[in-house]
């Protein structure tokens, strides 16, 4: 039995960490700040009265330290996440948070024995590809924002203009360039590098897409499956950025939290990084189309020629290296929905905050509009 602390436990994949920690037996401790708006109601029902509870902050010395105190084990989950128009909170939180946790676990008389940090597919900033013209696989850098105020969504290849088609991403090069890949970048950095420097075993797993029940509904800013769910249910279409083709890598939320679990028990992984996928790509349309059927509602959507300066076109995991571990996805994307749609029809009170945020991420330039559409 170990003792077990996860930052961020209240939340989407942490509270899945601590049910799977505590199934087998281990004890857990949670670190939590209970952030707005993801939480808006406060304590959310799900974290368990058997895990020891802190609300404090990754940004807090003392909150940390008695956090980190007596455990063998860190999953480090807590971060600020999505397309929020804060700038600073990023890297207070992922990066400065987690070098913070590092100082302090080097410091301590009894270091845990294994650290597994979150980290994101949002690193890449853009998937892999392959271009046929020039028979050549290629990472190529994000569209910049000329490209997509003219309205070319899709990848051209760098080196003959022709249009790309994506392949699955592996782990061999980054290029974060929204803040908050930037700061999970550097979060991961830290993890590992100090890790090392202070011989604390240490694991980074790159999550794709991940959904299921707990997913925020009060966030507006991440988590597109409850954004698009709440906005279904409230008989308002979705709002598709470009033109909805783009593609993403849904991943199971028990899935991710059994990866957490794996190369917490495997010395092989030390130091490494892991994408966490499920390998298959769906489009955004698609994803739409599969939550309509379930709420019954019709598969009507909002496009208006928007995107997201920064945003990846298309990526989907090569999960080759933590499959070699022995790490499988075991929920298929059209299982999965059906298993959130059953929770959320749970949860009372379900309204749409997208529609108050998108002024604001307007006015921050997290959303922008294509020249052709500004008319
Ligand atoms: N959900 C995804 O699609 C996805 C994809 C890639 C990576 N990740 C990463 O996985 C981790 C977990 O994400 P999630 O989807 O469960 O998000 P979530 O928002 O559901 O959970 C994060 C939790 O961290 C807590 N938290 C935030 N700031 C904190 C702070 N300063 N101190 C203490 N606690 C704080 C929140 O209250 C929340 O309970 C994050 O590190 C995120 O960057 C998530
Ligand atoms: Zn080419």
């Amino acid at each position: 039995m170990a003792k077990a602390l996860v930052t961020g436990g209240a939340g989407l994949i942490g509270s899945h960490i601590v049910d799977q920690l505590l199934a087998r037996g281990d004890e857990v401790r949670i670190l939590d700040n209970l952030s707005k708006p993801t939480h808006l109601l406060g304590k959310p029902s799900w974290v368990p009265p058997q895990a020891e509870f802190i609300l404090g902050d990754m940004r807090n010395r003392k909150d940390l330290e008695a956090a980190l105190d007596g455990v063998d084990l860190v999953f480090h989950q807590a971060a600020a996440g999505g397309f929020m128009p804060e700038v600073a909170t990023y890297f207070h939180t992922n990066a400065v948070g987690t070098a913070l946790m590092f100082e302090i676990m080097r410091d301590m008389c009894r270091r845990p024995r294994k650290v597994v940090v979150a980290s994101s597919q949002a690193v890449y900033g853009e998937g892999k590809y392959f271009c046929d013209g020039c028979r050549q696989p290629r990472y190529p850098t994000p569209r910049l924002d000329d490209q997509l105020l003219a309205g070319q969504w899709e990848m051209q290849c760098p080196a003959c203009g022709a249009k790309m088609r994506p392949i699955p991403t592996d782990e061999a090069r980054v290029d974060p360039r929204t803040p908050y890949a930037m700061s999970k970048y550097a979060e991961e950095m830290i993890a590992i590098n100090c890790g090392r420097a202070f011989d604390i075993p240490t694991v980074a797993l790159r999550y794709s897409v991940t959904y299921g029940p707990r997913q925020s509904i009060f966030n507006p800013y991440t988590g597109i499956c409850s954004i698009f769910s709440t906005r279904l249910l409230n008989d308002l279409p979705p709002v598709v950025y470009e033109d909805g083709q783009q593609t993403r890598d849904f991943v199971y939320v028990e899935d991710v939290a059994r990866a957490n679990l794996l190369v917490a028990d495997q010395d092989q992984a030390n130091y490494r990084v892991y994408n966490v996928g499920t390998g298959r790509p769906t489009s955004v349309l698609r994803f739409i189309e599969l939550l309509a059927g379930l709420y019954h509602k019709p598969a009507r959507t909002i496009q208006r020629g928007e995107f997201r300066p920064g945003e990846v076109r298309h990526l989907f995991a090569d999960n080759s290296r933590i499959r070699a571990l022995g790490w499988r996805p075991t929920v298929p994307v059209e299982e999965g929905l059906r298993r959130y749609a059953a929770w959320i029809a749970s949860q009372k009170d379900i309204r749409d905050y997208f529609g108050e945020a998108e002024a604001l991420m307007k006015r921050a330039q997290v959303v922008r509009q294509a020249q052709w559409a500004a008319v």
